[in-house]
């Protein structure tokens, strides 16, 4: 198996808010994002459910309207912020891949794991 890592800084991340980022992995694009809440930092891959494609579409827009939850930007699909589940949209009850995150002083590394599907 052959994983990536990708470093974000914590002051690069507001409260509240979420990043997504790219890792190569044998010359393949995998996408990831990070939320931030309560001072809690989440990493998901960033792929909805439903179909195969980034839920903001590439444009960093990660959340609903209400600033609640994630949403993919296609059709709605609706996910919980702290553990990926699906609630709402035409993927109800499956869940985000997760992604380890190693917390340190100052920044955070995201693990991805290519065959981690
Ligand atoms: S592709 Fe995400 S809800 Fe349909």
């Amino acid at each position: 198996m052959k994983q990536g890592s990708h470093v974000i800084l914590k002051k690069s991340l507001e409260e509240g808010k979420a990043k997504g980022f790219q890792v190569k992995i044998r010359g393949k694009i995998h996408y990831g994002l990070v939320v931030r809440k309560q001072e809690k930092f989440y990493a998901y891959r960033n792929e909805c459910r439903h179909l195969s494609i980034t839920l903001d579409l590439n444009d960093e827009q990660f959340f609903n309207a209400e600033g609640t939850h994630l949403q993919c930007q296609m059709h709605g699909a609706t996910y919980e912020i702290e553990n990926g589940e699906c609630i709402a949209g035409p993927c109800v009850g499956s869940r985000l891949e997760r992604l380890e995150i190693q917390i340190e002083e100052n920044r955070l590394v995201v693990q991805f794991k290519e065959e981690s599907k």
